[in-house]
């Protein structure tokens, strides 16, 4: 047990399972106090329950603004202060621009753009009343460059990459510093197991995919104090898969 993340309290959305999982558990591993929140109940009750103390359950769905507000209001009353906000919640339907139906379209954007906003819409004004913070979006590879058959994703995650530069100007004052990541392929059910050995990890640089705690490990980062001048940046976390022309 270590103490980089002492006395913190952080909120992560889609932390059932995957990254989110992962950084749930380093982060009250370092000694902060975490609400898992995700629409996963069961797989997130089990979650804390495997995590103990330190960590608490709470459903919500990022594209609800009540329940956001529902769950800043319970972080607020029972724990007095928020201090890290990281909105990894995130789905992708694959399609082409003439295949992707405009509900699927809507779905995508819905969760993982509108939540995005959502949570620092909600979030912000607890951060700021709690001296200030870090807020992390979780973005992708796919917010520098385009991903075949994955528009509805890849502009989504291009416009997280743009929220994060105005929540850096407007919250900065505040003592939020809010910073994006950019993960490249992680192994989470995420990547579909039948499309994983299409996944050109020989030309990847670093040789392999990347893993829930590469990224939690770098999330720990941003939300501790070790990165006390990072604000409005992008944190990349994909093996070299954006260096190289390779791919
Ligand atoms: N795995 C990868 O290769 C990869 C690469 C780049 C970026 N990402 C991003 O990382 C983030 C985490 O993904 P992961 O790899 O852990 O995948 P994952 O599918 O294991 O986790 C995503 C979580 O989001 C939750 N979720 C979905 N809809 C939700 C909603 N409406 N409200 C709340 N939670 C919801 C899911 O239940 C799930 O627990 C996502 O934003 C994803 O886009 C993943």
């Amino acid at each position: 047990m270590a103490d980089r993340l002492a006395g913190k309290v952080a909120l992560i959305t889609g932390a059932a399972r995957g990254q989110g999982a992962a950084e749930a558990r380093l982060f009250v591993a370092e000694g902060a106090t975490v609400v898992v929140t995700d629409v996963l109940d069961d797989d997130g009750a089990a979650l804390v329950a495997d995590i103990g103390e330190g960590a608490h359950y709470r459903h919500l769905d990022v594209t609800q603004e009540l329940e956001w507000q529902a769950a800043i209001d319970h972080i607020r009353a029972t724990f007095g202060h928020l201090d890290v906000l990281v909105n990894n919640a995130g789905i992708g339907i694959p399609g082409t621009i003439i295949d992707t139906s405009l509900a699927d379209y809507r779905r995508v954007i819905e969760i993982n753009q509108v939540g995005t906003f959502l949570g620092m819409h909600v979030g912000a004004p607890l951060l700021r009343d709690s001296g200030g913070g870090s807020i992390i979006n979780v973005s992708s590879m796919m917010g520098f460059v385009g991903g075949p058959a994955r528009v509805a994703y890849t502009a989504s995650k291009f416009a997280i990459r743009g929220m994060t530069k105005v929540g850096a100007i407007e919250l900065g004052p505040m003592g939020i510093r809010v910073n994006s990541i950019h993960p490249g392929a992680i192994e989470t059910d995420f990547i579909r197991a039948e499309t994983r050995h299409l996944l050109p990890v020989d030309k990847l640089p670093l040789q392999r995919i990347g893993t829930p705690d590469d990224v939690a490990k770098l999330a720990l980062f941003l939300a501790s104090d070790d990165a006390a001048y990072s604000t409005g940046s992008e944190f990349i976390v994909d093996g070299g898969w954006l260096s190289t022309t390779a791919l």
